[in-house]
């Protein structure tokens, strides 16, 4: 009998098909995220999920969900599920790295230059019919070349942000709380500082760490108070890791030049405020919306799912410690 696993929301065909030959799929179809009572009312029986970010998979989902063996996020952040608890459940979490990397750093890329640049102020000043000729001070913007960037947490992504930085000439900061090779610091041309030392002296702040409780308003009111007030903030990882209440002051008294943001603390919910600032460029989450990373996070996803459901170690295990007793007692049989 083939194991019974739980889609929950739209993948592409070519996924589907790859999965059903290995697994039963129940795939709830509608491109809209199913509330927690449904999703543990669709995992009753279910041995593996293929899941977003938009599922909640918490302790009480699990707790429904009594031969779940594995959880394949279709993302490279699990902030959406409870690690803990899964891994005291013996549950395996899946994630999707690398394979987006560079798509997301693009977007990073294009926040920034889109926010110093001003270029979604221009396209809409274009469109509005306002253009009525050139002028020495129409939509000045602010250098990007040459300036200064402090990249928070020097991952995969922050590293292919860092490779960007370099071809324009930028001079790298970067801080996060284990410092990075010797060889890894040369390679891009970064130095490491302090937090401090960052916040204070760059022009643009990137940040790319995970969403965990001690990077949840990792930026607030005191971090932001130390930017330069020329500053731009980017952020494509994780909308609570920046205390959006304040950023929205600080934006509003000038503390800060502008904002490049992907994500948002209660997406797809938006400030407001932020809604209408101009020296702010949103974007809908879509880091690693190209089609080819989305084909590749789906196929990736289904191979985890996959493997955890018929008994074989996935590529892409969060929760390694299970992974490591499973290999132990499999050598001691
Ligand atoms: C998207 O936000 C991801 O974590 O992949």
């Amino acid at each position: 009998m083939k194991p019974k696993v739980f889609i929950t929301r739209p993948v592409p065909e070519a996924v589907l098909s790859k999965i059903a030959t290995e697994c039963e799929i129940e795939w709830h179809q509608q491109d809209q995220s199913l509330s927690r009572e449904e999703l543990a009312e669709h995992l009753r029986d279910r041995e593996g999920v293929l899941c977003q970010i938009t599922d909640r998979i918490d302790d009480t989902v699990m707790a429904k969900a009594p031969v779940l063996k594995v959880i394949a996020n279709v993302a490279v952040g699990y902030d959406n599920i409870d690690l803990a608890s899964a891994s005291r459940r013996g549950i395996l979490v899946t994630n999707t790295p690398d394979v987006l990397t560079d798509t997301t750093a693009d977007l990073a890329f294009a926040l920034l230059l889109a926010t110093a640049r001003r270029i979604a102020e221009a396209d809409r000043f274009v469109r509005s019919g306002q253009w009525k000729e050139w002028k020495l001070d129409l939509l000045q913007g602010t250098d990007v070349h040459h300036s200064r960037l402090g990249i928070i947490g020097l991952g995969r992504i922050g590293r292919a942000v860092a490779r960007r930085a370099k071809g324009f000439a930028m001079n790298i900061l970067y801080w996060m709380p284990r410092r990075a090779s010797s060889e890894v610091e040369n390679e891009l041309g970064v130095t490491y500082v302090d937090k401090d030392t960052l916040l204070r002296e760059s022009d643009f702040i990137s940040l790319h760490v995970p969403l965990r409780p001690d990077t949840h308003h990792l930026i607030g009111r005191a971090e932001l108070g130390q930017m330069k007030p020329t500053a731009i903030l980017i952020n494509t990882a994780r909308g609570p890791i920046v205390d959006e209440k304040s950023l929205v002051e600080a934006l509003r008294e000038g503390r800060i030049a502008g904002a490049g943001l992907d994500v948002f603390e209660d997406e797809p919910r938006v400030n407001s405020e932020l809604l209408a600032m101009s020296t702010v460029v949103l974007a809908p989450h879509i880091g690693s919306a190209s089609r080819q990373t989305r084909l590749r996070m789906a196929e990736m996803a289904a191979e985890n799912l996959v493997a955890g459901v018929t008994g074989r170690i996935p590529r892409n295990v969060v929760n390694r410690e299970l992974t490591v007793m499973a290999s132990a007692s499999r050598s001691s049989r």
